[in-house]
């Protein structure tokens, strides 16, 4: 099956159910996009499919052929970080930083879509999970980042 990641195309042999999170890790090679719990519901494993956020532990490899897929090694446009990369920079956002990956692709995709979000837009379209608890510094980086 063909894959197109990061705008390059790769050739992987897996079965179609397989989930797109470890073709991605495993076949692609890309380990920025992580293992949460497998269930869709932390958000660690959060990519862009033709821009838009998706759950890769739960989307099997087959939905994602003949698509765009993002990954967090993709968000930035060579060295210029993504604003919303530099505004987590900036505000200091990761901890341990294991969400972060997928925290920050949910945001980059809530942007483009809603480029000012209020509050209650965050609070209804991040609803990744953070073990660290930075959900203040998340909201304080997303208005940031919105301002761009
Ligand atoms: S690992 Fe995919 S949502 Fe948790
Ligand atoms: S920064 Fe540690 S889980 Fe989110």
């Amino acid at each position: 099956m063909q894959l197109n990641v990061n705008g390059k195309s790769y050739e992987v042999d897996v079965e179609p159910n397989t989930p797109l999170l470890w073709v991605i890790r495993e076949q692609v090679g890309l380990t920025g996009t992580k293992y949460g719990c497998g269930i869709a519901q932390c958000g660690a494993c959060t990519v862009h499919i033709d821009g838009t956020a998706a759950r890769s532990c739960a989307m099997p490899v087959s939905a994602a052929a003949g698509k765009r897929i993002t990954t967090i090694e993709g968000l930035a446009s060579g060295k210029v970080l993504h604003k919303v990369q530099k505004a987590w920079v900036d505000h200091e956002v990761p901890q341990c930083g294991y969400c972060q990956a997928g925290m920050i692709m949910a945001v980059a995709a809530l942007l483009k879509a809603k480029p000012k979000p209020t509050d209650a837009d965050i609070d209804a379209s991040i609803t990744n999970i953070c073990r660290c608890g930075t959900f203040q510094q998340v909201r304080a980086a997303v208005h940031a980042a919105a301002k761009v």
